[in-house]
């Protein structure tokens, strides 16, 4: 089964709502690209690598309605679209990665190519960005799914699915990929409070492939690795900085500890879009903050009493030495992290 979280027709985007889901299937077309901003924002497209895409369609989208007739002009009014999209979210790794793509794209065809022909030039790059994501992705996949024996359980935190890339996923396209070469596997679903990824997406998608899972609130994991019923903990990430610290969804860090406490292995499945080599370790990371009231409410209604301040960070970072292995388009690498994410950085691949 398919899932295609964001695509491009007829000069729009359609975004699936992942708001929604996984009552709704409601979509969003965006024809203007302060909607495809907003549609970051509001989380309507949420995850590191799909995040990245809708930038990239995003500025392509803008840049399809520019009216100049200098290619200063173009550039600068590109690059002002450029910079609302790095406006939006700022942890994840790959927004910024795709943004740079689009920009380097754009100046190296500057002097050779007229405005209409410029503007078709970043629609096709931002698709290729969109399908070398589900490359990577099924990469990933069939590196991490060695990992996995049969009868394995796997417990996953967040949405790291094809909702939250171009399709198929990162952790969860492991899990996919596992299961598809039919190794009987189950998942445990981290609800992940307070915007719910787990309970409502990667249930979703468990759900529609039929793979077996079972969804427990966040703070029932340590309990069930105690019982002996976890295996592996398999996420994605946000941003790896060069020492190989991650930042994903918050409540990551908790299962690390608690992973590596009950001598459970913990393993982050990434793009190298991923990988911020600029970063030196996860103390400079940025972190989201995120309005209170995801806390002070749950699905949408108050459950704190009306006084009640809360504090929401959307991200948490994990040490790397709490990591047991990085899955990667380019392979899986183990501690120490800095010599092999410098490598793999730098390998090229027939992929992009
Ligand atoms: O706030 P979100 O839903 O965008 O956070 C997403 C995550 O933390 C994911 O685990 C991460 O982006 C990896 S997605 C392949």
């Amino acid at each position: 089964m398919e899932i295609h979280p964001i695509t491009w027709r007829k000069n729009k985007i359609i975004i699936l709502d992942q708001r929604s889901l996984p009552t709704r299937i409601r979509y969003k077309r965006c024809s203007d690209h302060r909607e495809v901003c907003t549609a970051i924002k509001e989380m309507t497209i949420r995850g590191a690598p799909a995040i990245g895409v809708a930038a990239a369609l995003g500025v392509a989208l803008g840049a399809m309605h520019i009216k100049v007739y200098s290619h200063e002009e173009f550039l600068k009014k590109v690059e002002s679209i450029i910079d609302e999209f790095a406006n939006t979210r700022p942890t994840a790794r790959n927004l910024f990665w795709a943004l740079d793509r689009m920009r380097h794209t754009l100046r190296e065809k500057l002097l050779t190519a007229g405005i209409p022909e410029l503007k078709k030039i970043l629609i096709k790059e931002a698709l290729h960005i969109l399908e070398e994501d589900i490359a990577v992705n099924i990469k990933i996949g069939s590196y991490g799914r060695s990992l996995i024996k049969n009868g394995d359980r796997i417990l996953t935190h967040c949405n790291a699915g094809a909702l939250a890339t171009a399709g198929y996923g990162t952790a969860l396209g492991i899990i996919r990929a596992a299961h598809e070469e039919g190794k009987k596997i189950h998942v445990y679903v981290d609800e992940t409070r307070p915007v719910l990824q787990g309970a409502r997406l990667t249930a979703w998608e468990l759900s529609k492939e039929g793979i077996p899972h079972t969804l427990i609130t966040d703070s029932m994991a340590g309990f069930i690795m105690k019982q002996g019923k976890v295996h592996m903990v398999i996420t994605g990430a946000d941003r790896i900085a060069a020492n190989g610290d991650t930042a994903n969804k918050i409540g990551t860090y908790s299962l690390a500890v608690l992973a590596r406490h009950h001598s459970i292995p913990l393993y982050i499945a990434a793009p190298t879009s991923t990988i911020d080599l600029t970063i030196p370790d996860g103390s400079s990371i940025p972190i989201e903050e995120r309005d209170p009231k995801e806390v002070t409410s749950f699905y949408g209604r108050r459950c704190a009493p009306k006084k009640t301040k809360a504090y929401n960070p959307a991200f948490d970072i994990t040490p790397a030495e709490l990591i047991s292995a990085i899955i990667t388009e380019k392979g899986i690498i183990t501690p120490p992290y800095s010599e092999k994410l410098l490598e793999i950085h730098e390998k090229k691949t027939g992929l992009c």
